[in-house]
């Protein structure tokens, strides 16, 4: 099994600071069974043959077929508690599908510091400081990005499940949040819950009023009305991110996707169907439930077409309002360039109309 970065190194030496044995660790909790977070836990078994791993019912089977760890584990579920007998004692909150089924968090009474998993997590690597009031200002634009990325990409189809976590903790009271990825949350915890209810909703309703434009081309000809289209929209001055598939990375494309109410997919026509990096790029779409967006399809094709039939069945059950498609042979006319630009003109308009949702959350 993969040990993360050093991670298992790390936690050792902690112990050892701490002059903590592992032999003397009575309880292990799990709020999340993933392996990026459990990877260590058949050599931990060893290890610490004396603890007993704390998760759900459903971490419980998984800690079995994972790890083959099944005598030593104690199921909890939501408003049970452990009290560790030194004035410290843990309850529990399950939140399924944060992201895994049996994802719950733990919440330590004293410090009031909640332990929540992936749940209010980021991507992103720590440059020094790791806690949100320590972080300055200049990094605080990287980590707003690193954590709608994560958001985006691993958490945003259980949006549905984090509205419904983030409801099932409103009455604790919570000093520290501390995720497995990303900032702990030490100054302003309660930004963080704003910013995950924020993204959260994204996938709900139209998202911010900005325009994503995601594009591929061979021979440069579909790349001839991209250029339209981003004139067209320049004319309206909103906020635009534009990609290149398959030359830019996936996850950071999804981010911005997500966070735009607009969407621009620009495509050719291979074998019969959509460009193969741009199918890739829909699917994920689909998969990661990137709802309501207003979209413009453009493409050319050479004398079948294909890649604007293959947009039509992926862009099925996605809540989308979709513009008139824009499909050329070859290069585009004068006459297609000047639509182009009209269509992306009438685009931008309605997606200016669209308020910004509230983003008061400064820490
Ligand atoms: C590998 C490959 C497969 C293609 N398959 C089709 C096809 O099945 N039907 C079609 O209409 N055009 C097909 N074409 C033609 C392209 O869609 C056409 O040349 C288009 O203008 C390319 O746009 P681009 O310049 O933006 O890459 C294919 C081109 C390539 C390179
Ligand atoms: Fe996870
Ligand atoms: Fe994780």
């Amino acid at each position: 099994m993969r040990e993360w970065g050093g991670a298992a190194l790390t936690f050792m030496e902690n112990l050892n600071q701490l002059s903590i044995s592992p032999q003397n660790i009575d309880y292990i909790i799990l709020n999340h069974l993933e392996p990026d977070h459990t990877g260590f836990t058949y050599m931990l078994n060893n290890l610490a043959p004396n603890a007993q791993f704390v998760t759900t019912s459903k971490g419980v089977e998984l800690l079995e077929e994972f790890y083959g760890i099944k005598d030593s584990s104690i199921s909890v579920k939501t408003g049970d508690s452990l009290d560790l007998g030194n004035g410290k004692k843990f309850s529990f909150t399950e939140i399924p599908h944060v992201h895994w089924p049996e994802t719950m968090v733990s919440y330590e009474e004293k410090s009031k510091i909640l332990f929540s998993g992936d749940a209010f997590g980021a991507f992103g690597v720590h440059q020094g400081p790791i806690f949100d009031n320590e972080t300055p200002n200049v990094s605080k634009e990287y980590w707003e990005e690193e954590m709608l990325r994560y958001y985006a990409n691993i958490i945003a189809m259980f949006s549905p499940n984090v509205i419904k976590a983030i409801d099932s903790l409103k009455n604790l009271e919570i000093q520290q949040i501390a995720p497995s990825h990303g900032l702990i949350w030490k100054g302003k915890p309660e930004v963080v819950i704003r910013k995950y209810k924020r993204y959260a909703n994204y996938n709900q309703d139209y998202a911010e009023p900005e325009i994503c434009v995601v594009w591929g081309s061979m021979y440069g000809n579909t790349e001839k009305m991209l250029n339209a289209i981003l004139r067209g929209i320049s004319q309206e001055g909103l906020p635009v991110s534009v990609f290149r598939v398959p030359n830019d990375d996936p996850s950071y494309i999804l981010a911005k996707a997500y966070k735009s109410a607009g969407l621009i997919i620009g495509t050719p026509t291979y074998e019969y169907s959509m460009f193969p990096p741009m199918k890739y790029f829909m699917e994920l779409l689909q998969k990661k439930h990137i709802y309501y967006k207003k979209v413009l399809f453009f493409g050319s094709y050479g004398w079948s077409g294909g890649a604007q039939k293959d947009f039509e069945k992926l862009s099925q059950n996605m809540k989308w309002d979709i513009f008139e498609p824009l499909s050329f042979k070859g290069h585009p006319t004068k006459e297609q360039l000047q639509k182009g630009i009209s269509l992306a003109i009438e685009l931008a308009q309605q997606v200016k109309k669209i308020p910004p949702k509230v983003n008061d959350e400064t820490y």
